[in-house]
């Protein structure tokens, strides 16, 4: 990608899985980088680049420091818990992280001057859609804490755009997978709970065997239908974003997807293709939140930012996961 003009930019969860491959293209870039993150569900090993302060978003007088200093013209706010069972069963986790410490963070930046927003928001905003592929101008219907504390920060943008107070880019990740393609970076996580990553710890013989939750949905095999886009990709469309934003001023929705999905047993049926390894499968109950099917529509973000997936390609996101994995 050729650099248009380089920004100071504040990444938030820049440590975890997908802000470290965003920190690392914005750097490559000519970006001026500082992330902030409290290493709570990574260990930090993924970031090898830009500048990090160890900071919790609930300390918002610290946060205001930093963006008062460093003058970002955009922040990108990936910070956030992610698992939608544990939003289930603890709900104030997720709301007091999700919502609470985005409004800290809101509130930190419109005192420092700061406008810009790219949020890391989630297909789980749809819930159960009515129809796939689903549009951004579907309804929000989320069906787990986690949805909701996405939905809710959306809404607020949505108020402080209207009040002139933020210009922001909302980018609704479906399935996130993959690793960098150059091996350095790939999925850290303390406790792993994506399919792709599950499924190539049972391979690695780190989990004794993957459990399908559930395999009883209204689809062609049973089992659930997800879009997976590589980190890689969703990671260029934050550059894209950013540019957009800062050129044209104008706040966006946009879903960030191939348009195309796959069920849980085609998923381990190119697991085992591309490991060799033909591991034990057992077949549990279906989990809260979880909907049968999740499919972009990705015609928006195409048209307004220009985005060209690269890696669009089930088997490419997994032989790179599995390479950044087998060396862990
Ligand atoms: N992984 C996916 O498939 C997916 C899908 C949709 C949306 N998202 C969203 O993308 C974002 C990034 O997800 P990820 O997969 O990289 O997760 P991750 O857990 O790897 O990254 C989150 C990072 O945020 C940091 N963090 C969390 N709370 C913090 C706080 N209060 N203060 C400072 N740092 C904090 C963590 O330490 C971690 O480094 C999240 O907002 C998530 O909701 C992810």
């Amino acid at each position: 990608m050729k650099r248009k003009s380089p920004f100071r930019v504040v990444v938030t969860g820049g440590a975890g899985y997908i802000g470290s491959h965003v920190v690392k293209l914005l750097v490559r870039e000519g970006h001026e980088v500082l992330v902030i993150d409290n290493l709570s569900t990574t260990s930090g090993e993924n970031l090898k680049y830009g500048r990090l302060a160890i900071v919790d978003l609930s300390e918002e007088e610290k946060v205001f420091n930093l963006l008062k200093d460093f003058k970002p013209q955009v922040v990108i706010h990936f910070a956030a818990f992610i698992v939608v069972p544990e939003s289930v069963e603890k709900p104030l986790k997720y709301y007091y992280n999700n919502v609470g410490n985005t409004l800290r963070l809101l509130s930190a930046m419109k005192r420092a001057g700061i406008e810009n927003l790219i949020f890391s928001s989630s297909a789980a905003v749809y819930g159960i859609p009515e129809r796939v592929p689903v549009t951004e101008e579907d309804p929000l219907k989320p069906i787990s804490p986690y949805g909701e504390s996405k939905a809710m920060v959306e809404k607020i943008l949505r108020d402080m755009d209207l009040a002139g107070e933020i210009k922001y880019i909302s980018l609704r990740y479906f399935n996130v997978a993959g690793a960098d393609p150059e091996g350095e970076l790939g999925p850290t996580y303390h406790q792993p709970s994506h399919l792709i990553i599950r499924a190539l710890k049972a391979a690695k013989g780190e989990l004794p065997f993957l459990e399908i939750y559930g395999t009883d949905y209204p689809t062609p095999d049973g089992t659930c239908i997800r879009d997976y886009i590589h980190v890689t990709d969703l990671a260029k469309a934050h550059l894209l974003a950013m540019e957009y934003l800062v050129r044209e001023g104008e706040s966006q929705v946009l879903n960030c997807g191939y348009g195309r999905g796959y069920s849980v047993k085609e998923v381990i049926e190119t697991v085992r293709k591309i490991t060799g390894v033909n591991f034990e499968v057992r077949e549990g109950k279906r989990r809260p939140g979880d909907p049968p099917v999740l499919i972009a529509s990705n015609k928006k973000i195409k048209e307004i930012l220009g985005f060209k997936p690269e890696f669009e390609d089930l088997e490419i996101i997994i032989k790179h996961t599995w390479e950044f994995e087998k060396r862990r």
